[in-house]
Parts: structure tokens; sequence; C-alpha cells
């Protein structure tokens, strides 16, 4: 069996019809490739990342010891990885704050800063929303003063608060034991903000864990975060308990709507990101969003583990880590999570310059697959040094690593899983030359590394293959676009 590469239109015009006559215009969502090296940070959950005014990134995160508050800046997402690390505050002897500390989350409010942390009591399961403030510029320099808890409708169980703004309204959003559904561990709880540490109540639940794959282990929504594009406020929340089964959810509410109303917000069927035993990703969730260092893309923040089995409680195994990739929006406007990327560097996804509508997809079998292709069958990871080493590259499938691209006897393109490159003349035929674009030299084109002037090149019929180059169409079609 051949597996072929070709190229597909990665998106069908749907014809949305209405009681209103014109469809919405479909925005461009386009951005540029981002390169990140996972994973960011090892015993590290709850990621959350915030890049403020001053051109810094902020990062912190669970540690496996339940035990301090640690803050970490950079001016990069990948130079958090290494960033020292500061703990602005540690478990105290009695009372609130002497249990476990979970899911902090920097915020800036008002021109100050804001942690939102989940704090224990000794030898008790009960933890609650805390807030805590500093009014310095430098949060790892400057002192923190306690806010205190933040009283909700009732004193139950929660966790992991998060704050945005619509409309010009602050609200903030959390996970919490509803009393009215006994057996289930938290749902999601919006309430406008008074102050950054008070709620204008009372708060309404938006989501309960009321779907199968909420349910696996634990009955959980929680660790939601919020990123808003296109007219929607999309919620991001994780769900089940915290090892393989842990996933993600999407609540959707239109920027217009009255979000205190639950009414506002639609739950996706389906987890939107979930385990993927070919990258060895599992567990993946509680996720923030943050933007690249140019402003230009979204960039997802999440933690998973590296293995899938665990003893035991997975809340005592310490090696969920902080991992980023980029967030893709769909040609509706809505984003397109697909799945956790393998480790190393982040994959591109491969835009033609002569069709802007045609990506580099893979799949398996001899005749292309009918619909839209997932986002990781067009993702790849440029793979430098290539098969062939010597300054070449390689082009490895994201959602099956270990499958590279290679031209074949003539001109064909195949996709080979790694085993199966295994003399000199094989890994050779999967490495190319990176060139600028032929046809626009902020593009790429990829020459053999044996055969001087063939490019990979789409052909008519969206067939991808190898050839010469002659004219500027031929150029543009030789010549992609990194994202
Ligand atoms: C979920 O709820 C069950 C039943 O109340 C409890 O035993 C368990 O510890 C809870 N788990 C979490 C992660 O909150
Ligand atoms: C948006 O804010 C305006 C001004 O405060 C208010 O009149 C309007 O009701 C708000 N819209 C929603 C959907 O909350
Ligand atoms: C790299 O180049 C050298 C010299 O041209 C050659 O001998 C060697 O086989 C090449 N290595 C690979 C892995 O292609």
């Amino acid at each position: 069996m051949h597996i072929w590469g070709n190229f597909l239109r990665a998106t069908s015009v749907l014809a949305a019809w209405s009681a209103i006559v014109f469809p919405a215009p479909v925005v461009a969502q386009t951005s540029p490739a981002v390169s990140y090296v996972n994973t960011l940070a090892e015993q590290r959950a709850d990621p959350h990342i915030y890049k403020h005014t001053d051109g810094w990134y902020y990062f912190t995160a669970t540690v496996p010891a339940f035990d301090r508050i640690i803050l970490r800046r950079a001016q990069s997402i990948q130079a958090l990885g290494s960033a020292a690390e500061t703990t602005i505050w540690t478990r105290k002897s009695s009372g609130v704050g002497s249990g476990q500390v979970w899911a902090p989350e920097i915020h800036f409010i008002d021109g100050k800063w804001y942690i939102y942390v989940a704090l224990g009591v000794k030898n008790e399961w009960r933890i609650r929303a805390f807030v805590l403030e500093s009014s310095g510029a430098n949060p790892l320099t400057s002192p923190w003063v306690e806010k205190g808890l933040v009283k909700t409708n009732w004193d139950t169980f929660s966790l992991d608060a998060t704050t945005f703004t619509a409309n010009g309204t602050r609200y903030l959003v959390w996970a919490q034991q509803d009393p009215s559904r006994s057996g289930e561990n938290s749902s999601l709880f919006i309430a406008p903000l008074q102050n950054p540490w008070t709620i204008r109540g009372p708060a309404v639940a938006i989501s309960h864990p009321d779907q199968s794959w909420e349910r696996i282990g634990y009955k959980v929504n929680e660790g939601a975060s919020v990123v808003q594009k296109n007219g929607k406020i999309f919620m991001t929340y994780s769900a089940s308990a915290t090892d393989a089964n842990y996933c993600m959810g999407l609540l959707t509410a239109s920027a217009s709507a009255n979000l205190m109303n639950p009414a506002s917000w639609t739950k996706s069927r389906t987890p939107i990101f979930v385990s993927n035993a070919n990258t060895n990703q599992w567990g993946p969730g509680h996720n923030s969003f943050t933007v690249s260092e140019d402003g230009k893309s979204d960039i997802m923040v999440y933690h998973d583990r590296g293995y899938k089995d665990i003893n035991g409680d997975p809340l005592n195994d310490p090696n969920r880590r902080t991992r980023v990739q980029k967030l893709y929006w769909k040609a509706d406007g809505t984003p397109d999570f697909g799945i956790p990327v393998p480790d190393g560097n982040t994959p591109v996804k491969l835009r033609s310059a002569a069709n802007s509508g045609l990506f580099v997809r893979y799949y398996a079998g001899s005749s292309v697959p009918s619909g839209a292709a997932a986002l990781a069958d067009t993702q790849f990871r440029i793979v430098s040094p290539g098969l062939a080493g010597n300054g070449t590259i390689s082009l490895e499938s994201t959602s099956n690593p270990g499958t590279y691209l290679r031209r074949t006897t003539g001109t064909q393109v195949q996709f080979d899983a790694a085993r199966n490159l295994n003399s000199a003349a094989t890994r050779t035929a999967a490495s190319f030359n990176r060139r600028p674009g032929l046809s626009d030299g902020s593009g790429v084109s990829f020459e053999a590394s044996d055969a001087g002037g063939q490019y990979l090149r789409l052909e008519s019929g969206g067939r991808l293959a190898f050839s010469g180059v002659g004219d500027a169409t031929q150029q543009g079609q030789a010549t992609f676009y990194l994202e």
C-alpha cells in the first residue's frame, strides 16, 4: 500500500442558509508559522502564560508539591522554559492556605497584578478560589498582598478562577461543586466582577459535566480559559479525571449575547482536544491562551503527560508538563485545536503560493479521501538536519510521526514510514534542500537533495510531484507559505 502525498482543499465553503439572505463573509484566518520546542517546562501543570504590555511573558503553574506559587518571566515563550523561577507565596502552617495550592493564573487589571489561585486547608479536601494583589511593575520582585477568598453563592469545593472582559464588563469564571448536582465534582460558573476579588452575584452555572466524556473517573468541568475572535467568545475547559481521559471541551457565545444567560453558551458535543497515541501525548488540558512574539498568531498553552498509564491517584503523579502549540482558525471563524503535537519542534502547515486554498496534506491509501482534511494531516515538522544529513531537511507528518514525505521513482511523491527509509538512497529521497520560495522569497521551496533543479510542486488536479521549474506559473506551484 502506498501512502500518497497530495493537495486538497482544506475547507469547503459551507452554504449556511438562514432567514437572512446573505451568509456571513468568510474572513481570512491566516497567520505565520511559529517555532517552539516542546516540552516547555517539566513538572509544571495547569500552565498560564500572560504577555504583558512591558514586552515580557509571565508564567505560572501548579508545582507537584502543591505548596507554593511560582512566577517566571522572559521575553519569548521559549525562554520561559529556562527562566529563573521565583516563589512569590508559600503555604502557611494553619488555616486557609495551609493545604494544597492549585492552578495559579496571573492577570493585570487596572494597573495592578492579580493572581487567582485555589488554596486548601491542611488535611482537608477543601480548596477555594483566592486572590493576591501586587502593585509593583515587576510581579517577581514586588510584594504580594492577600485579598482573600472569592465569596461565591456557596461555600463548596472551588478552583481554577480565570477572568476576561467583554463589552466593557470584567467577568470571573471558575469551577465549583454545585450543591444541586450531588455526585458531580465541578461545574463552570460565571459572574461579573465588582473588583478583582469580589463578584457581583449571584453567579450562574454555564456548564455542568453532563456529557459522557466529561464524566470519566471524576465528573469534572474545570480549568476554563477564554479566547475572543470573530465576534465570538470561545471558552475552553477541561473534563474528566486528570489521567489519560482528561480532555478539553468548548463553550461558545456570541460577543453580543448576555453572558449571564446559560442559554447564550453552546457546548461542543464532542471534546475538542484529547490524548493522541500517535504523538504519545496523554491527558491534555487545563489550557490558557497567549500570542506569539510578533503578536500575529494565537498560542495554546496546556499540560499533558508523555505516558498513558499512571499508578495511583493521577494528582500524585508529578509529570504533567507545560507545552505550547499554535492555535489555528477555520474559515468559518471557529478555532481548530488539532491534536497535541509530538515533542520537539512544533510543526507547520504548507500553503500553496499558486492556490491559497490548498495545503500539503498527508493521507493513507491511493485515492484522496473525501471531506476536509483534519488539521494534523496538514501539519508537518521540518526536520533539520534531514534524514540524509548534510544541510538537508525532511518533512515529517504530524498525524503519523515517523512518516516522511519522499520522492519516488520518476517524479511521484509518497509518504513512507521511517522503518522503510532504511537505505541511503531512500533517506536521500526523503531529504530536500530548503530554498527561498522561487516565486516569493518570503515563502519556501523544496529542492530534491539528489536531483538539483527538481522541486516539490503542485500539479494540476491538486497532485504533488517533483519536476523542473520553468515559467512563473511553475515557480508559484513550487512555492509554499509556512503557517
Ligand atoms: C470528585 O468527587 C468524588 C465524590 O464526591 C470525590 O471522592 C473525589 O475526591 C472528587 N475528585 C476530585 C478530583 O475532586
Ligand atoms: C453592552 O454594554 C452596553 C453599555 O453598557 C449595554 O447597554 C448593553 O446591554 C451590553 N450588551 C450586553 C449583551 O451585555
Ligand atoms: C555527506 O556528504 C559527504 C561528502 O559529500 C558524503 O561522503 C556523505 O555520505 C554525506 N552524508 C550523508 C548522510 O549523506
